[in-house]
């Protein structure tokens, strides 16, 4: 595995082996890995010729107070589990950014509610740097992780709009054996806040499981999420069209059950497939 810093020789490496005729896999990521991100490389390991990984931080994707600052990083051990996985490149930039660097990617609508409505500035980072991020790694394909659900609608979107020649492919959501989606940020969680972060999982298997029992009412559906979720705040707890995130009030179509819940100062989002009886997911 080489270890690449400056984004130019990125972008030369990727071109090298495009013209090669070699298909380059991409997966992007913050870093502090875990075994979330290392499926998303077992994901793309067989389906590309070449593997690039990138860790970056972005700032832009960070609001005011956010944690920027504190987010976990842990070069070493990343490095360790990217070698492991099968990375050729794994992209580490100081800088990602060029000097002056003026232009942003802005989409509307899917971006504005959920944790678009918490966090209003998220996505147009989210969307700048995989935009950037694109261009330098030149990627055929290119996986991230359906624990961001409304990331990974997002990035589907942006490379259509954008026609961007890139397949976007989702994997699964990870779980820790008590049930919480594996996330860097759970390393912030206090032994009690971690205990009480099981039913950001529970309450979405609860909507689940009432759905998978017949019932479609949305309203009914959120607020039994809401009774069984043990937060200090809840930022959403919604049902949504599982291919647009169009909002439902009926469960009429396979749809996904999103929540984001605080502990203390941390932030947690988790999601689930719905399906009406009967009907896959
Ligand atoms: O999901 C993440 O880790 C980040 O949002 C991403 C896609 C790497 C962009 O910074």
């Amino acid at each position: 595995m080489k270890t690449i810093v400056d984004p130019a020789e990125l972008q030369a490496t990727t071109l090298a082996w495009r013209a090669q005729g070699l298909t380059v896999g991409f997966v992007p990521t913050m870093g502090f890995l875990h075994r979330g991100h290392t499926s998303l490389m077992g994901l793309a390991r067989p389906r590309c010729d070449r593997l690039v990984v990138s860790i970056f931080v972005n700032p832009l994707q960070f609001g005011p107070g956010e944690d920027l600052e504190r987010y976990p990083r842990d070069p070493v051990g990343d490095s360790a589990q990217c070698a492991a996985h099968g990375t050729d490149v794994l992209f580490m930039p100081e800088r990602l950014y060029p000097p002056g660097h003026l232009t942003r990617v802005r989409m509307t609508g899917l971006t504005e509610g959920l944790c678009g409505g918490d966090r209003p500035t998220h996505f147009d980072g989210v969307t700048t740097v995989v935009a950037r991020l694109f261009g330098l790694a030149q990627p055929h394909l290119a996986v991230f992780g359906e624990k961001d659900y409304q990331q990974l609608t997002v990035i589907r979107r942006m490379t259509l709009d954008l026609a961007m020649p890139i397949e976007i492919v989702g994997g699964p959501l990870i779980r820790d054996d008590d049930g919480v989606a594996l996330s860097s940020r759970n390393k912030y969680l206090s032994p009690e806040q971690r205990r009480r972060a099981r039913t950001l999982s529970g309450s979405l298997r609860a909507v689940a499981d009432a759905v998978a029992a017949g019932e479609t009412d949305v309203g009914r559906l959120v607020a039994l999420g809401r009774r069984t979720l043990d937060a200090d705040a809840i930022d959403y707890l919604e049902l949504r069209a599982a291919d647009d995130l169009s909002v439902l009030t009926t469960v009429d179509r396979p749809a996904r059950v999103l929540g984001a819940a605080r502990y203390g100062q941390t932030r947690l989002i988790d999601n689930l497939a719905v399906a009406l009886p009967g009907a896959p997911a």
